[in-house]
């Protein structure tokens, strides 16, 4: 299919504009239209770069202009094409909407498969769920209704949470383990049982929030990353971390995704008990933040290493969801508050410090993957770009007077 007129003008702007990032300085101050404008110019350059549609942009590394691929079905292999999706919500540009259907409809089949994990939560969502909000297909809907049914076969009902990671039960001798990242994928559950699945579904989510809440979250409420569970009995053994700096640490995407989904089970159930948790992990997360709004890749890490890396994923997934609670909160001053919040990260992420325009096509700089592993650290990586587009998009619907978010 030719390309639009319109599309090639704006790729032409994205490339010839590749190298002035630098000299730009944010010009004009930050907005979300503008910020909008620079990710539409971002992906364009990636998506003219792409040898085929089954490479899926995943990190650029510290340093380097190129993409990393990922393949099909990796956790996050649904970001890319979440990322086209939203473009594409923004500009009703039919392009977009092919780029973004290529790539979802090589995603699709994963939806038959048996979950490898609780990420087909994450895979699904990004690709399908917003191709389906945006679009109707009943492709997408069908699949996924079928793997929301497939997640829901990690439900161990003894425990009352999904099994996050079966790989490492004997690996790690972590019986039943859920990790906080989890909460995210409750999403699928929902979505499903709210569109002809089994109300089944919605039970289990609700259930595994609930676990959740009761035993991964310290006195403080922050979260351990992964919470160990006894599958006989299904008592809570421990709290360890994975990603984090220390079983005790709060580690910065650990709180990111606990306070996305816990504003995302108060969206589906209405149940205050999930709204006043969503707060409370938000209110730690923000009282401890360095003053320019973005995290070290774990909040202890700033106490004893002063020189490790932001995370800027971190960053974007949480001023998204602070811009969904804010429009939750009933008292007018504190929702003012999580909503100038949620502005101020999004507009240091939008400053030349952040932004990788000039040096990849990636949207930011600075994310930390798996800092134990020493994979990619100070990186771009797909999903801060992803929920930082996703803040942008919210804050511009909000800006018009519109609803956080649209969906079927
Ligand atoms: N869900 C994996 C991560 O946040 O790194």
């Amino acid at each position: 299919m030719k390309a639009s007129v319109s599309f090639l003008a704006g790729l032409f702007l994205a490339v010839s504009c590749m190298s002035c990032h630098s000299s730009r300085e944010n010009a004009g101050g930050f907005s979300a239209e503008k910020e909008i404008d620079y990710c539409r110019s971002q992906a364009a350059l990636t998506l003219s770069s792409l040898p085929s549609a089954d490479k899926i942009p995943n990190s650029v590394d510290k340093d380097s202009s190129t993409w990393n691929y990922t393949g099909i079905g990796s956790w996050t292999c649904g970001f890319w094409p979440g990322i086209l999706w939203y473009l594409y919500e923004d500009t009703h540009d039919s392009q977009w909407k092919k780029s973004a259907e290529e790539v979802s409809n090589l995603i699709l089949p994963c939806a038959y498969k048996k979950a490898r994990s609780h990420d087909s939560g994450f895979i699904m969502m990004t690709s399908l769920g917003n191709g389906y909000r945006l679009t109707g297909n009943p492709a997408y809907k069908k699949a996924l209704l079928s793997a929301a049914d497939s997640l829901a076969a990690l439900y161990n009902p003894k425990v009352g949470t999904l099994l996050s990671w079966p790989n490492m039960v004997k690996k790690e001798n972590w019986p039943h383990n859920t990790i906080i990242d989890n909460m995210m994928n409750l999403e699928l559950l929902f979505w499903a049982a709210r569109n002809g699945g089994d109300k089944r579904l919605y039970d289990i989510a609700v259930r595994h929030a609930e676990t959740t809440m009761r035993h991964q979250f310290r006195p403080d409420y922050t979260n351990y990353h992964v919470a160990v569970y006894d599958t006989i009995d299904g008592h809570f053994i421990k709290g360890v971390t994975h990603q984090g700096l220390s079983d005790d640490s709060m580690w910065a995407r650990g709180q990111a995704w606990a306070i996305y989904g816990y504003t995302m089970v108060y969206r589906e159930t209405g149940d205050s008990r999930f709204l006043d948790f969503a707060r409370k992990v938000s209110d730690v997360y923000l009282k401890r933040l360095p003053t320019d709004m973005i995290p070290y890749w774990d909040f202890a890490a700033r106490d004893f290493l002063p020189a490790e890396p932001r995370d800027a994923s971190a960053a974007s997934i949480t001023a998204s969801a602070l811009l969904e609670l804010s429009t939750y909160v009933a008292n007018a001053d504190s929702a003012a508050f999580y909503r100038e919040q949620a502005v101020a990260m999004l507009e240091q992420l939008s400053s030349p410090s952040y932004q990788a325009g000039g040096q990849s096509s990636a949207f930011l700089l600075h994310s930390v993957g798996h800092m134990n592993k020493k994979w990619e650290v100070d990186a771009s990586i797909s999903y801060a770009d992803y929920y930082y587009l996703e803040a942008l998009t919210r804050l511009k619907r909000l800006e018009s007077g519109r609803s956080v978010l649209a969906r079927l």
